[in-house]
């Protein structure tokens, strides 16, 4: 049983050019002791998800995090299989079959988009955590406690590599205490 460790699920469509999320699953591998890595990409090159597999991952953890690259104002499209195929009815939702219901799951999130562009008075007028109400939901409607996103923006204009350094500790910061949002803005 893993229940005192996090699950972090990590959706990257091609991790070795990946800046961010690379430089995160690093973090990660280090603090093993905390964490259980699960890469959607890695374990199912062809698109193949075990469902019963996945679904008794997440009950042995009580927290998950779904970490990704923000597409389209979305999930990569495997993560969005993922939740199709795994939170199925009778095992993430029906009456009485809530399985996930008071687990903690958290997203992680990198954007190419810089910080500014997500304020509400920015170019595109929409936070981040406004733009993460879909998987927000999700969260919700099978019954589970969303946690407040962690982000680095900006990644697509280059980030300075202290500014990396500084994010990648934060996001372990955000990883062992779980309850404080935290934000890279790498202008
Ligand atoms: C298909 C596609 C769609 C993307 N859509 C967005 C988007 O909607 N918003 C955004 O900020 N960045 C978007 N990006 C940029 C990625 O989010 C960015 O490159 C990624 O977060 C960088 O992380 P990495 O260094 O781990 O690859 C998109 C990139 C691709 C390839």
């Amino acid at each position: 049983m893993n229940s005192k460790k996090i699950l972090v699920i990590v959706t990257h469509p091609d991790i070795h050019k990946s800046v961010i999320n690379k430089r995160w699953l690093q973090e990660l591998q280090k603090n093993t002791d905390i964490v259980t890595i699960h890469q959607l990409h890695e374990q199912y090159p062809d698109g193949q998800i075990d469902v019963i597999a996945e679904q008794k991952l997440l009950l042995e953890h009580d927290t998950i995090i779904l970490q990704f690259p923000l597409y389209w104002f979305s999930t990569p499209p495997l993560l969005k299989q993922w939740q199709d195929e795994v939170l199925t009815h009778g095992f993430a939702y029906g009456r009485g079959t809530e399985k996930l219901a008071g687990k903690r799951i958290g997203v992680a999130v990198s954007a190419g988009i810089k910080a500014i562009d997500y304020e509400q008075n920015g170019r595109y007028h929409y936070t981040l955590e406004e733009l993460l109400r879909p998987l927000r939901v999700t969260i919700e409607y099978i019954s589970a406690e969303y946690l407040p996103a962690f982000a680095c923006y900006g990644v697509e204009h280059g980030i300075p590599d202290a500014d990396l350094d500084a994010n990648a500790e934060q996001y372990l910061h955000y990883i062992r205490e779980l309850s404080v949002e935290n934000y890279c803005v790498a202008d």
